[in-house]
């Protein structure tokens, strides 16, 4: 089997960590494994497949020879060196923002649009985490009836924002705990802790954040609906880990509840947890606390949208999924795959 030479660029952060785990985990064959940071990080020692590896700062001579190129650092420096990494001949998967509208860039979750993987020119983008969990489970049900609109609420983690976001609600809860001063906020527009923060990004002039029309703009290009209606509210909460969202699905052909719920049964990617009749609230609906640190999509509150005229052609439901896993990491690795099938 061919060993693949694989660059992990922003290796230390929430993502990059969880990056090196995965590659693990999905038995990727990695044949050597370079882990790039900045400078700061040059030099430490990271774990791998019983061995250590140890992090070299990001140069663009450091993509020589490498065959699959993970990124995970912000736009700015995606933009600066991950090009480079194509020139470089790497094949680059990246979860910044950067790349991700890019017409000559596929933008993939491989239980939707795998296939777009094969007509990359290089870069292959991975979305956003909050659009990868609202999607996974959104189209099995598009499979069936054809979804036309979705009105989301997302409830975001700390984490998020990456390795400082979750550090300062760890700050913040430690705080309240000791009953000192809080910290000033460093990652978030306030206070998170004991807090809920409607904006993630900034405003266009119609009022929605970035973060919300990514979920309208990377959702049309993923499920290849470029008429697809979205209205979407992104709220950052204090929760360490796991985003949560309440989706309406309004769509084109009647859809009973049973089916939406087989349909979801057998959907890759997604747990059914639905029952409204369950002792334990863990066994009743998805909980963040409950699908942190693994890969799946838990969905339940599963129920018709009483507010839609044609009854027939509404749902409403409630999902949960690690956003440093399925919501980049695992879905980068899973693209990665892909590429060496
Ligand atoms: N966190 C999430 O849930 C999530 C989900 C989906 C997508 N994303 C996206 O994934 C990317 C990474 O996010 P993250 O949450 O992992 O961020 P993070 O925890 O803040 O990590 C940032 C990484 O970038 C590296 N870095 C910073 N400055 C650098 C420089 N000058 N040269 C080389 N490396 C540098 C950091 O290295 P040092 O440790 O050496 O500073 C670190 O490895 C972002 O584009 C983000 O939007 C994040």
């Amino acid at each position: 089997m061919k060993q693949y030479t694989v660059a992990i660029l922003g290796a230390t952060g929430a993502v990059g960590t969880q990056m090196i785990q995965c590659l693990e985990e999905q038995n990727f064959p990695v044949g050597e494994l370079r882990l790039l940071a900045s400078a700061r990080s040059a030099g430490k020692k990271v774990a791998f497949a019983g061995g250590e590896v140890t992090i070299q700062e990001a140069r663009p001579e450091a993509f020589a020879g490498c065959d699959i190129v993970l990124g995970a650092v912000e736009d700015d420096l995606a933009r600066e060196l991950l090009p480079k990494a194509v020139e470089a001949g790497a094949i680059v998967v990246d979860n910044s923002h950067a790349f991700r509208l890019d017409p000559d860039v596929p933008l993939v979750v491989p239980e939707i649009n795998g296939e777009d993987v094969a007509w990359h020119h290089g870069i292959i983008s991975n979305p956003n985490c909050a659009t990868i969990i609202g999607l996974v489970p959104t189209w099995p049900l598009h499979k069936i009836a054809g979804v036309t609109r979705m009105v989301v609420s997302t409830y975001q983690a700390a984490s998020g924002a990456g390795a400082p976001g979750m550090a300062d609600l760890e700050a913040e809860i430690a705080a309240m705990g000791k009953g000192e001063p809080l910290p000033a906020p460093r990652t978030f527009a306030a206070q998170l802790a004991s807090n809920l923060i409607p904006q993630i990004g900034g405003f266009d002039p119609e009022g929605y954040t970035s973060e919300e029309m990514k979920l309208q703009n990377e959702g049309r290009k993923i499920m290849h609906l470029p008429e697809l209606r979205v209205n979407c509210t992104c709220v950052r909460v204090p929760v360490l880990r796991s985003h949560s969202e309440s989706i309406t699905l309004e769509f084109e052909r009647d859809i009973t509840l049973d089916e939406a719920r087989a349909a979801l049964e057998a959907a890759p990617g997604v747990k059914l947890v639905d029952d409204r009749a369950a002792a334990s609230a863990h066994d009743r609906f998805p909980m963040p606390i409950d699908t942190s640190d693994q890969d799946l999509i838990w969905v339940g509150r599963l129920r018709r949208d009483i507010s839609n005229p044609h009854a027939a052609r509404g749902i409403t439901f409630w999902c949960c999924g690690d956003q440093i896993r399925k919501g980049a990491a695992t879905n980068a690795v899973q693209i990665a795959k892909l590429l060496t099938e």
